[in-house]
């Protein structure tokens, strides 16, 4: 992922104006790092199939970083989840203030899409990427989880609207960064669809953890705010810590053997990423 590094910090937008700090302000939350999973994910599909694609997918991969960055921002905002710590920095609205956050994230949000727009890739590939990120991050995931994970907290939601939640805020938009590799890779309509429904489930084992991390680790260790879910429909609320490591245990397992039935090559590039990850929640 080194390269994938030296082309987000050499590619990083620049806003044509004088307003003194819109440009640090739209950078600092991409430089302070994060895991990177979407980009590697969309990254590795893209090099089992098609290595000679990587540099072309680039623009592809920081465009997901940047909308997911998106997403992080205005999740952190006062209105929404109220965080003060975020990739290890004070989060946007308090190094700044809170329409500065507010615009940064539209303006992440939208360049995602100029970037894709822009890619070294065919028109056809190009819609089809639009269309993916635009749904699964908006109405059709990301958005519309957010909005349920906002407007019912406090009020307790039954056991498959919790997985619904979930699904929506954080699989979808995992999903779509294994399909989005699969559309620049040029495979067929089925095994985007394996890879998508894979996707489901790898993103709700990460959001999962992200709620036991939520519980178990300090803000400082995990370098966002933690603590901050007492209101919400967490798996800590709805299944406790052990109830949760239990269906982490399940999903992890299911994945593990999802993985077993994927071509080697594609296999072996997800097994590199997913190691770290699919028993994260063993040790906090
Ligand atoms: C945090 O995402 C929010 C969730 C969707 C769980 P990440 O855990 O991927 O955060 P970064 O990108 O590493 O900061
Ligand atoms: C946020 O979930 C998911 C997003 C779509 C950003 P959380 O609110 O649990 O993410 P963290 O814990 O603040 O990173
Ligand atoms: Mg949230
Ligand atoms: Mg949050
Ligand atoms: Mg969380």
């Amino acid at each position: 992922m080194q390269r994938f590094e030296e082309y987000l910090i050499a590619h990083l937008p620049k806003a044509p104006s004088f307003h003194p700090i819109f440009d640090e302000a739209l950078n600092v939350m991409l430089l302070a790092g994060g895991k990177r999973f979407r980009p590697q994910l969309l990254l590795a599909v893209v090099d089992a199939y098609v290595p000679m694609l990587r540099e072309g997918a680039y623009p592809v991969a920081m465009a997901l970083e940047m909308f997911h960055t998106y997403s992080l921002v205005h999740d952190d905002l006062p209105v929404m989840d109220n965080a003060d710590l975020r990739r290890g920095e004070p989060t946007l609205h308090k190094r700044y203030d809170e329409v500065t956050a507010v615009l940064v994230g539209d303006a992440l949000n939208t360049h995602a899409f100029y970037l894709i727009a822009d890619a070294p890739l065919h028109n056809d590939v190009k819609i089809a990427l639009v269309k993916e990120l635009a749904y699964n991050g908006g109405i059709g995931g990301m958005v519309l989880g957010q909005a349920i994970d906002c407007y019912f907290e406090g009020k307790k939601l039954d056991p498959e609207q919790v997985d619904f939640l979930h699904e929506y805020k954080t699989g979808r938009l995992i999903a779509a960064s294994l399909k989005m590799g699969a559309i620049i890779a040029g495979l067929d309509d089925e095994s985007q669809r394996k890879l998508f429904d894979f996707g489901l489930d790898l993103g709700l084992l990460f959001q999962i953890q992200d709620d036991i991390i939520d519980v178990t680790e300090s803000s400082e260790t995990a370098g966002k705010t933690t603590g901050n879910d007492e209101d919400k429909n967490s798996y800590i609320a709805h299944f406790g810590l052990s109830g949760s490591c239990e269906r982490a245990d399940i999903l992890a397992e299911k994945i593990r053997v999802q993985l077993e039935g994927f071509d080697l090559p594609l296999r072996e590039e997800l097994e590199a990423i997913l190691s770290k990850y699919l028993y994260r929640h063993k040790n906090p």
